[in-house]
């Protein structure tokens, strides 16, 4: 598949989208375009092939957001100032199913990861945050999520990439 991922655009066809879970799906069909054009509150990107480029197979939605600095492990902050930390927020992703499994994830997650890197050194920003459906923490841990302890045990973990350990894996490469 020849897969191009960008920025949610109006004529996109949204409405065939199914990663098979309603609150994702109904934020791509209902909320996204809103919330990236109208509110400035969230920009959404989107996996299309290259054959059917207004049929999205797959997105991911950002927008920043902050933690306060005990939030996060004391390893990941030693040395910082006691302020609120700046971040990305990976507020969503999915892939539609019937896509699933070819790979489809990871390059939406590798998009997201490389935007937050661009983010960090124009703006600053600390690290990626995901709230992660716990059947999916295995999934994010792969990509270097750690999960967040003391969060919730009910409902989604959250997780953080710290952008050191983004950078590094950058350099290794
Ligand atoms: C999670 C999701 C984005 C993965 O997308 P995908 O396109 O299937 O992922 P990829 O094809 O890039 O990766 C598949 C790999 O991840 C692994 N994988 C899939 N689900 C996994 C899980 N829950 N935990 C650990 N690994 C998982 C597969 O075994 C496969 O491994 P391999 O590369 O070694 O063969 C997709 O399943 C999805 O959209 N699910 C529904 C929506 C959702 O739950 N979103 C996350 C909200 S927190």
């Amino acid at each position: 598949m020849a897969v191009t991922i960008r920025r949610l655009e109006g004529p996109d066809e949204l409405e065939s989208f199914d990663c098979g879970d309603e609150p994702l799906n109904n934020y791509l069909k209902r909320h996204a375009w809103t919330n990236q054009e109208k509110s400035s509150i969230g920009v959404t990107y989107v996996a299309i092939e290259e054959s059917l480029p207004r049929i999205v197979l797959g997105y991911f939605t950002l927008a920043t957001s902050s933690i306060p600095r005990d939030g996060l492990p004391k390893k990941h902050v030693r040395g910082l100032p006691p302020y609120d930390l700046p971040l990305v927020l990976l507020a969503r992703l999915a892939v539609d199913r019937r896509f699933c499994g070819k790979g489809l994830g990871h390059a939406l997650i590798s998009e997201a990861l490389k935007i937050t890197l661009r983010v960090a050194d124009e703006v600053g920003c600390r690290c990626v945050i995901t709230d992660a459906y716990r059947d999916k923490v295995d999934w994010y841990a792969r990509y270097g999520f750690i999960p967040i302890e003391g969060a919730a045990e009910i409902g989604p973990q959250k997780m953080f990439l710290d952008v050191r350990t983004l950078r590094a894996a950058l350099q290794r490469r």
